[in-house]
């Protein structure tokens, strides 16, 4: 049977940080994946999740046994008010379930293998077109059927409303569509909330599921409670949904897989029975997959959203964040529109959160790797944090001078 397999290609993403580490170039950028550096390139630890760490390493009381199936629970029942708001009423009625994921993609997948057994009519999942590429393939390994809505306009390089209302409205009725919270990867572009309010009048008429992909919540903004507003009007307008939370962006925790999984269940006096069935569900799929989540990123952050203190400071590191990937969207257009670069950049900072989608085309971003040593995805998508005061004016030059040629 081995010789069955074929070989699969790489991903695209790893083999793209891969390339780069192996560039020899010293003036190479990285611009490829989607982690946060400061201004010296490098990985940022945030200030409060050293803190939080020194505590754990200092606590007597810790030990190695597993977590519960469900993880963590001072942990999920923290990052639950922090995705729907302490005072939502899904809160209030008992009807939301959470549990601690393999970060994000965990969170998509346990949400997705969920849908995939136990929704009665295996309905079609709704993925914007662009969206992350790893949707595709973790949605496709559970067996649910894809479809896709408009959703970037390259014309404006913002968003195409009209396409994604359109097609969302034309969806069978009972269909999963899957909407980014904020700082819409790989696009930056996010509804306004009046068309947020749109999208979920249309959704209410077909019935539609909302499924909330959030990976960016405090990172986007800088502001927690605004990053979540979509999903928090979803829940007050009392859908159904689901969410999958990371927590990998802003605490900068990539690496210890961290994130959970909410399932809102629809009001109604049996919500909160419902919603004790599905948790259990829920836990049985965990239990055959990951058997229980890891313990020490969710540990570090269960320690910091519990502590009104160290929350504080938590959200001062989400803007020093935010706000230096902000300065670099004000200082890449800047430069562009300095040099008179062909073309219009106000999209560089209209766009928000980690990425820009420079509308930079597949042959131009070969030029800029093979004669300028920046990496970033053939879609022309760049991570913000990959700028910096140093390399900043050269990324300028090169992106100036790839578009002239
Ligand atoms: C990205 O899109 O760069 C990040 O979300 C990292 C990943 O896992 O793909």
């Amino acid at each position: 049977t081995a010789q069955a397999v074929a070989a699969a290609p790489e991903d695209p993403l790893f083999g793209l940080m891969k390339a780069y580490r192996e560039d020899p170039a010293e003036n190479k950028v990285d611009l490829g994946i989607g982690a946060y550096r400061d201004d010296n390139a490098k990985p940022w630890i945030l200030p409060v999740v050293k803190k939080a760490d020194n505590a754990i390493h200092n606590d007597p009381t810790l030990n190695h046994e597993y977590l519960s199936i469900g993880g963590l629970p001072e942990f999920t029942a923290a990052a639950q008010k922090l995705i729907v708001g302490s005072d939502s009423p899904a809160i209030r009625e008992k009807r939301i379930c959470s549990l601690q994921t393999i970060s994000g993609t965990g969170a998509v997948h346990l949400g997705g293998l969920f849908l995939s057994k136990f929704h009665p009519n295996k309905p079609s999942l709704y993925l914007s077109s662009p969206t992350w590429a790893n949707h595709h393939q973790i949605f496709t390994n559970v067996g649910l059927t894809l479809g896709n809505y408009p959703y970037f306009s390259k014309e404006t390089k913002g968003l195409d409303f009209d396409g994604m209302l359109q097609a969302i409205q034309g969806a069978p009725a009972g269909s999963v569509i899957l909407l980014h919270a904020c700082a819409h990867n790989p696009t930056g572009v996010d509804p306004t909330q009046e068309q947020w309010k749109q999208i979920a009048t249309v959704m209410r008429q077909k019935n539609h599921f909302p499924f909330f992909d959030c990976a960016y919540q405090g990172f986007a903004s800088g502001d927690l409670a605004r990053d979540a507003w979509a999903i928090q009007y979803f829940v007050e307008q009392r859908f159904e949904l689901c969410v999958a939370q990371s927590f990998a962006k802003n605490f900068g925790l990539y690496g210890e897989r961290t994130g959970a999984f909410h399932f809102v269940s629809a009001p109604g006096a049996d919500a909160s029975n419902a919603s004790a069935h599905i948790a259990s569900q829920l836990a049985i799929l965990q239990r055959s997959e990951i058997s229980n989540p890891p313990a020490y990123g969710a540990r570090i952050a269960s320690r910091v959203l519990n502590d009104p203190a160290l929350f504080k400071e938590w959200e001062a590191d989400l803007r020093t964040m935010s706000g230096r990937i902000q300065e670099m969207r004000k200082g890449l257009r800047l430069r562009l529109e300095k040099r008179g670069t062909p073309g219009s950049w106000a999209h560089i900072t209209d766009q928000i959160g980690m990425f820009s989608f420079t509308g930079l085309s597949e042959g131009q971003v070969k030029v800029l790797r093979d004669k300028w040593h920046v990496y970033m995805t053939k879609n022309g998508r760049i991570s913000m944090a990959g700028l910096n005061s140093h390399n900043l004016d050269y990324f300028a030059e090169a992106v100036d001078s790839v578009v002239r040629e």
